[in-house]
């Protein structure tokens, strides 16, 4: 007590100095968090309003703007400590600029520089969806290491990444950013993404501070419309949409941010339940929360507010730290304060936060931290940065289909090459790409001209634009990728091309732009000019390989139906060409397996394994069951689908016991067995289906996967360990009940390729 008094002492006497010394001085405390606590409350009670407001305070850079709104003298406000957080700006020349200015503020309190470092900084790798078909935990891990290493390199101290919303409808564009359907994958993902943004701790120059997004429920908005009003019960949210969120604060991510929709009738942003009573009092989360852009601005379109005002006041009532964009705090709560709106303790708890974050960081030892030139230089787009976005590539995709076995493909004969994103590099890092440089992109073509030089005789055309909607061009301002010719013209040369060839690998799919935010799509099917092209081609009877760019699940049963091999290759980042190369001639071997599935129809959505049976479960034969007149029920291609070039074959599957007790453990194995002539790798999937509950199960849940490489005729036995706390759920009453019963256990391929045993589980 006497030291903190003493180091309490200390500081008031430094403060009468600069602020600088004030830094200095406190990289020489020894007890971190004493000190640290002494810093911040003693630094808060030197700050005027205006500048703890300016601390809440996060304005985009006139670097890259990500949102609808800018405003022209945030320069100005860093100066006079009305801006404490910059987004959008990297670069260590550039931070340091703007740094200097907040060194002239009266603090001299750094600032915080925030980016969307979404799938990579500038090694991109593949979206969030195609790397979470990977199913693999170390390379979601590494990819978050190396977009930090290099982030923080380039200036930056924050991302806004994991996204980690659940996603079950695929017209929604923000499928691209997630990590698919399913809340258990999605949850390992997200803690394995904050380590490895964050490491194991933010001091660590290479490691940067995480923000989980977008809390809560954004990826589930009404008809996949993008903003859209989302309405669920709390079942719903804590057994499947809550969990990632909460999976990535108990990893530590330091801040979160609070997404743009309502949820049951209060925006997120004013919603004190989420924010105060569920993140901070039962998740014990002490981090801060960031609004996403201009969200508080947005509750007076939402209708829940009068007005600005009203906002901001029910914002930081509701437990929002920082105003991203809005300035709506920094407009208006002084005048809250002053009327008793808002609670200044309320404010300094804020201000506290985000200090705590900037401290963690190291930016009060040394606002220049990460402001380094030459680290800048040596460890961006490095070799072995770009050798792992290449191997994380290849384990991204997903063979839907392979007739015949038809790939790997010979390199001999003929081949034409044929489609938009065949010679493309616009589109290959994707949407959310951040700071990457799409020119720094290997194209297919580059990588297949050097595979198959001396070798097989290749020939390209384009065939067609990736659409011809001029509306949608214009939108996505790709004018300058468009070849003017008509879409007859630019068919015609690619059949003359594919004529003579004997085998053809046609290239197809969306834009980046037509995935990501604000990209919702009603028809999510390949664009029709390019379904023209790919008839017309199929129409001279040539093997078609196809391979497939896009952010989202595609409709594709006319592609099914007649096309020999299909590869989801998704929008892999900078590697995307060779990586596919590797895998179209069998240097590499697909592993990837879905994490959402692709209906048969956009008619079917929202669609999910883990749906329920209902009280009429779907049965073709008869009328009044939960069914379609005109479809299947079930996906095109289920969940943890993916096939591979080898065969697996599943046997010997048991439990260790068939009746459990309470904290038992349940121990299922599997032996498998790599029956084909290449090596590779699979990943197995365990589901559980509880027979009957107090509140209804879904049909089957993902509680386990693991990814094993087996060598050409290897066998593994592969067990897993279900704690009977796996099992339960949230029941009608909000209680996390494990009711006794019987189980089905499934192991298997994906959803539906599975063996399956029963056990019973006595006891409460
Ligand atoms: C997006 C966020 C993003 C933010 C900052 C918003 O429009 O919804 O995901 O982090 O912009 O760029």
């Amino acid at each position: 007590m006497i030291n903190l008094t003493k180091t309490i002492a200390a500081f008031m006497f430094l403060i009468g100095m600069s602020h600088l010394s004030y830094a200095q001085k406190a990289k020489k405390q020894n007890n971190q968090l004493a000190n640290k606590e002494a810093f911040i409350q003693e630094l808060i009670t030197k700050m005027t309003l205006d500048e703890k407001l300016g601390q809440l305070t996060l304005y985009t850079s006139d670097m890259s703007v990500t949102g609808p709104v800018m405003r022209d003298n945030y320069k100005q406000d860093i100066i006079s400590g009305r801006c404490g957080n910059i987004f959008n700006a990297y670069t260590p020349a550039y931070t340091r600029k703007l740094q200097d200015l907040a060194m002239q503020s009266r603090l001299k309190i750094p600032l915080l520089f925030g980016y969307d470092v979404i799938h990579g900084h500038k090694t991109i790798f593949p979206i969030p969806l195609g790397e979470s078909c990977a199913w693999d935990t170390l390379l979601s891990e590494q990819s978050a290491k190396i977009a930090a290493a290099e982030a923080s390199a380039d200036g930056l101290h924050w991302t806004y990444s994991p996204m980690v919303d659940v996603a079950r409808d695929p017209r929604w564009g923000r499928v691209a950013e997630g990590s698919g359907e399913d809340p258990v994958l999605g949850s390992a993902i997200a803690r394995a993404k904050v380590k490895g943004y964050q490491g194991s701790s933010l001091k660590n120059k290479e490691s940067i501070l995480s923000c989980v997004k977008h809390f809560a429920l954004y990826g589930a908005p009404v008809a996949g419309r993008d903003y859209n009003t989302v309405d669920m019960s709390m079942q719903n949210m804590f057994n499947v949409y809550l969990p990632p969120y909460k999976a990535a604060i108990d990893a530590g991510a330091g801040s979160v941010m609070s997404s743009f929709n309502e949820i049951n009738g209060v925006p997120a942003t004013a919603n004190k339940w989420l924010m105060t009573d569920l993140l901070r009092n039962q998740w014990g989360f002490k981090g801060f929360v960031v609004t996403d852009y201009t969200s508080i601005n947005e509750m007076v379109n939402h209708g829940n507010v009068a007005n600005e005002y009203e906002a901001g006041v029910a914002a930081l009532n509701a437990g929002i730290d920082m105003d991203m964009q809005g300035a709506v705090y920094m407009t208006y709560l002084k005048s809250a304060v002053e009327k008793k709106a808002v609670k200044i303790t309320d404010i300094d708890a804020a201000v506290y936060r985000v200090l705590d974050a900037k401290w963690q960081l190291g930016l009060f030892e040394d606002p220049y931290l990460y402001c380094d030139e030459n680290r800048a230089k040596k460890s961006i787009m490095t070799p072995s940065n770009l050798q792992a976005a290449e191997e994380t590539a290849i384990a991204s995709m997903v063979l839907l289909k392979n007739e015949n076995k038809i790939l790997p493909l010979k390199n001999e004969g003929q081949i034409a090459f044929i489609g938009p994103f065949i010679k493309n590099k616009r589109d290959l890092i994707g949407n959310w790409s951040g700071a990457g440089n799409w020119t720094q992109a290997s194209s297919l073509w580059d990588a297949v001209v050097a595979k198959t030089a001396g070798k097989a005789n290749i020939s390209y055309a384009m065939g067609a634009n990736v659409t011809d909607d001029t509306v949608l061009i214009q939108k996505m301002h790709i004018q300058e990728f468009i070849d003017k010719r008509s879409s007859e013209t630019l068919i015609n040369e690619a059949l003359t091309v594919a004529s003579k060839a004997t085998i053809v690998v046609m290239a197809l799919g969306e834009s980046e732009g037509m995935s990501g935010e604000a990209a919702s799509r009603s028809d999510i099917g390949i664009p029709a000019n390019q379904m023209l092209l790919l008839k017309a081609i199929h129409a001279l009877g040539k093997p078609i390989i196809l391979l497939l760019s896009n952010g989202r699940p595609l409709t594709l049963s006319w592609e099914n139906d007649h096309i020999p091999a299909i590869l989801e290759t998704w929008f892999l980042g900078t590697q995307s060409g060779p990586a596919i190369c590797k895998v179209l001639f069998g240097d590499a071997n697909p592993s990837g397996k879905l994490t959402m599935s692709f209906p048969r129809s956009v008619g079917q959505v929202p669609i999910y394994y883990a749906a329920k049976h209902t009280g009429r479960p779907f049965d073709n034969s008869q009328k009044y069951t939960s069914k379609y007149l005109d479809i299947d029920n079930t996906p095109l291609y289920p969940f943890g689908f993916g096939l591979s070039y080898t065969q697996f074959n599943y046997s010997n599957f048991k439990l260790n016991q068939t009746q459990y007790k309470v904290n038992d453990t349940i121990v299922a194995c599997i032996e498998i067995q790599n029956t084909g002539n290449r090596d590779g790798y699979e990943t197995i999937q365990l589901y559980v289906q509880d027979l009957v509950g107090s509140s209804t199960r879904p049909v089957k849940e993902l509680k386990k996967f693991a990814k094993v490489a087996l060598k050409a005729g290897q066998s593994k036995q592969v067990c897993f360990k279900l704690t009977t706390d796996e099992l339960r759920f949230y029941n009608a009453n909000m209680e996390r009940v494990l009711e006794p019963g019987t189980f089905k256990l499934f192991i298997g391929k994906n959803v539906v390729d599975v063996m399956e045993t029963t056990f019973e589980l006595s006891g409460q």
